[in-house]
């Protein structure tokens, strides 16, 4: 099958990448000139684990190609992708900036000639599909083509495997034929037997945005229990554990950490907060998991001041993680960069490392120190702070780390270390939930 996708961020390029391997011909377009010409030269614009191998495997088989032309994609496909951004608005009101969307649909429509599914892979606000389908129409009446809404479901840092292994494949669509195409599209998915959820437009919109806002609920929710825990003098891994076991509560994503960042939890929930205003319906759990999130980094702070003495001017911080979780490059509303920054405003010096994060973080805060590894980082530090779970900082020779510093304070805001291995090392040990 002819797939064309349009736009080469994060979902655009792995998505585009996967259905290459799936064995279909993929052309991924984008109007980035600069963009295209790099991945043409086998240059991956993001970090992901895998998709270096994957890209250049497909593209050296034939199955992929890149081009920043539409009219040498569109005509001959039978299925056209919309991957493009919808960042938060610039108003800051929570609306989803769709422009990008819309633009691609006016574009996509002129250049329509044979049957093709529309597929919206980006993640919008209910109703932006049927908007997608009046604008091509509108555009080019005489257009054959129908529109299906297909959300993705992939975590950064585990992208390809989620795409590859997916807990299930949800597509909305009004047509039995565009049905058909999105079946052949996910054809080696249905031989592995992956559950399918055939549903309308707006079910596959809102589901996107349900199952975010679910898990930062259960992110707040575990987030919460964890300051509980730390005034009753219970231990939130063992809860966490406790309730986990139950299968209707489930395992995952009930770890702690310094609130939940990236660029799809704090933006789907404010979107879906604002698609209930506008319905008139209140979503009072997802406003909660909101606030709690913003008090989470909040208490993080004074969480570090405290580890302090209660001050953090001129003392030094050692910032063992910058990406919002490990694997990835993203910055994108990341707690410590949250957490930080009034703390260096009050005075603290901050010596930082990330194994992927650096590059993007000396352009935003060019004041700090930025080292090549954990131990470089402590070098002088009054307290260290382990902020993302990367595997590089899970088994770190903790005597070294101790002796590399001024003082003796380990805040472990993803508690990867048990508090007797921080103690028992000689540190002060400061974890979420846990004491
Ligand atoms: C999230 C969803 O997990 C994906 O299913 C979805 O496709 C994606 O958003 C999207 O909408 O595109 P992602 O943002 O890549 O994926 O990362 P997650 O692994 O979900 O983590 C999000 C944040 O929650 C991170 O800051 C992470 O540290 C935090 N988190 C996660 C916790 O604090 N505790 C947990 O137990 C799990």
């Amino acid at each position: 099958m002819n797939i064309t996708m349009i736009g080469t961020g994060y979902v655009g390029l792995v998505t585009g990448a996967c259905l290459a391997e799936f064995g279909h011909r993929v052309i991924c377009m984008d109007k980035d000139t600069d963009k295209i010409d790099r991945l043409l030269k086998g240059e991956i614009p993001i970090y992901e684990p895998g998709l270096d191998t994957l890209v250049a495997k497909n593209v050296e088989d034939g199955h992929l190609k890149f081009s920043s032309d539409l009219a040498d994609c569109v005509p001959e496909a039978q299925a056209v992708f919309i991957a493009v951004g919808t960042p938060s608005s610039r108003r800051g009101d929570g609306y989803a900036d769709l422009s990008y969307i819309y633009a691609a649909a006016k574009d996509i429509a002129v250049h329509l000639s044979d049957y093709t599914v529309v597929v919206d892979k980006s993640t919008v606000p209910v109703g932006t599909a049927r908007q997608v389908k009046r604008i091509i129409k509108e555009s080019n009446p005489s257009a054959d083509f129908d529109v299906a809404s297909n959300p993705e479901f992939l975590r950064e840092g585990a992208a390809i495997n989620d795409f590859m292994r997916p807990d299930r494949v949800v597509v909305g669509t009004d047509s039995e034929k565009a049905r058909g195409v999105m079946k052949e599209v996910y054809d080696p998915l249905f031989l592995l037997s992956t559950p399918f959820v055939f549903t309308g437009l707006e079910s596959a919109e809102l589901i996107k945005y349900a199952a975010n806002a679910f898990l930062a609920m259960k992110i707040s929710f575990i987030n919460e229990m964890s300051t509980l825990c730390e005034e009753v003098g219970a231990d939130v891994v063992d809860l966490a554990k406790g309730i986990g076991l139950d299968g209707r509560i489930g395992a995952k994503f009930l770890h702690p950490g310094p609130g939940y960042g990236g660029s799809c939890f704090p933006k789907d929930t404010l979107a879906l907060l604002r698609i209930a205003q506008e319905n008139g319906v209140t979503a009072r759990s997802v406003e909660a998991a909101v606030e709690i999130n913003s008090a989470q980094k909040a208490r993080m702070v004074k969480k570090i001041r405290d580890a302090l003495g209660g001050s953090e001017a001129g003392k030094t911080i050692a910032a063992l993680g910058l990406a919002f979780k490990p694997e990835t490059d993203d910055l994108r509303e990341s707690p410590p960069l949250s957490i930080l920054p009034p703390l260096a405003e009050k005075g603290a010096k901050i010596r930082a490392h990330d194994p992927q994060g650096m590059r993007e973080a000396k352009e935003m805060y060019p004041d700090w120190t930025y080292v090549n590894n954990a131990y470089e980082a402590c070098e002088g530090a009054d307290v260290v702070v382990l902020f993302t779970e990367w595997n590089q900082y899970r088994a770190l020779n903790l005597a070294e780390i101790k002796e590399k510093m001024n003082g003796a304070v380990f805040v472990d805001l993803r508690n990867v270390y048990s508090p007797k291995q921080i103690q028992d090392a000689g540190f002060k040990y400061y974890g979420l939930g846990r004491m």
